[in-house]
């Protein structure tokens, strides 16, 4: 009798929670504006060309992939915004962990990276003057994607569903751990630090990387995978955050308050930041490909922008 019951309410309940699967529409605008002002001119020019509508301003359409996972079109993409890893292992790994629910293979966020990346880097070779797939798509999805895969509770525990089923207080507010990542956090930082302004907060992080970040920005974006693009050292680090920073503390029932959010917000500005670097890296490598490695550093370890190799 239970069982029917529950059924139908949890459908409907999903309608209403649609923020609840990824960085919030903030978090996706902060990892994209940061990747913008770190794209080389080439890369910069290819981005325009396959966002026409939006003259190529990334932020405009990092959020994309949430707005349509829920049409009925869309629906299976809704299963590669994160990847789920063991209980309490605080480890992940791309053979055992990135299928999907019914345990189909490559559907999680880092195979859905990793299928992008490749869409993109064939449909830009020249010598492949046909491509079967929507390559503006293709960019959207792999300018989110990197934005959850940094989200560290997007590579967390299966039982939990990355904490959506921890109910917590976020000061007074019911809510549940997840979406404290996604989004209480960082609205909670514009309004007690940033003038309510999140172009402000964003500032504040592009300001870090110039300073405390600067020697780190080059490891952030050191990629040498064949593949030109490293999802799964990025999903470790996810899943490391998740059970040092946003598991700790955060039993059910429990309220976070000070403590936990001053404690959590560097982390969440540090993945903010690394998830911005490292879409700009990998679109970079796609539209421009190096000469050589130690270029792409050189590169990434002035963090200026400056126009590359013209
Ligand atoms: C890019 O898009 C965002 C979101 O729509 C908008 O707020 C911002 O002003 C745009 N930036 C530019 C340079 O057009
Ligand atoms: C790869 O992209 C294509 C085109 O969007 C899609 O049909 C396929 O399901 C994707 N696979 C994964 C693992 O993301
Ligand atoms: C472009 O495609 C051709 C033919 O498929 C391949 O031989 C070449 O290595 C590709 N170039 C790059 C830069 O991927
Ligand atoms: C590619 O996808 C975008 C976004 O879904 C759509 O607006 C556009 O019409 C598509 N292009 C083609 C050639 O299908
Ligand atoms: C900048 O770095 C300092 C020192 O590590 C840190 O305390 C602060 O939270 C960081 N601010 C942002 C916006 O990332
Ligand atoms: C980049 O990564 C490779 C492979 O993990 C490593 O051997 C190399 O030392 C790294 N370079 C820098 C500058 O971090």
């Amino acid at each position: 009798m239970k069982v029917w019951w529950i059924k139908p309410t949890l459908s409907i309940l999903i309608l209403f929670i649609p923020a609840t699967l990824g960085w919030g529409k903030e978090g996706h605008y902060a990892t994209c504006k940061i990747a913008q002002s770190l794209l080389t001119e080439e890369a910069t020019k290819a981005v325009k060309e396959l966002l026409p509508e939006s003259e190529g301003n990334l932020s405009a359409v990092c959020s994309w992939p949430d707005e349509i996972k829920w049409m009925n079109k869309w629906r299976w993409t809704s299963e590669l915004h994160y990847v789920d890893t063991p209980d309490f292992r605080c480890n992940y790994d791309y053979d055992r962990d990135c299928h999907d629910s019914s345990g189909v293979k490559d559907r999680c966020v880092t195979g859905a990276i990793y299928n992008y990346t490749e869409q993109l880097v064939t449909g830009y070779n020249a010598s492949n003057s046909v491509t079967n797939y929507n390559l503006t798509e293709a960019l959207m999805f792999l300018s989110h994607y990197i934005g959850d895969v940094h989200q560290p509770l997007h590579v967390s525990f299966t039982t939990d569903e990355g904490g959506n089923t921890i109910t917590v207080r976020w000061y007074k507010r019911k809510t549940n751990l997840h979406h404290v990542w996604d989004s209480d956090i960082i609205e909670s930082a514009m309004k007690t630090f940033y003038d309510k302004d999140l172009n402000v907060m964003i500032s504040a992080i592009e300001k870090n990387m110039t300073t405390t970040w600067s020697n780190d920005i080059s490891s952030w974006a050191n990629c040498t995978s064949a593949e030109e693009v490293c999802p799964d050292p990025w999903a470790s680090e996810s899943i490391k955050c998740s059970c040092n920073y946003a598991y700790r503390n955060a039993t059910p029932g429990s309220t976070l308050g000070d403590e936990y959010f001053l404690s959590r917000l560097p982390v969440v500005e540090m993945r903010l930041a690394q998830g911005g670097v490292r879409l700009a890296a990998t679109l970079n490598q796609i539209f421009t490909p190096y000469a050589s490695v130690s270029q792409k550093l050189a590169y990434f370890g002035n963090i200026q922008p400056k126009p590359h190799m013209t």
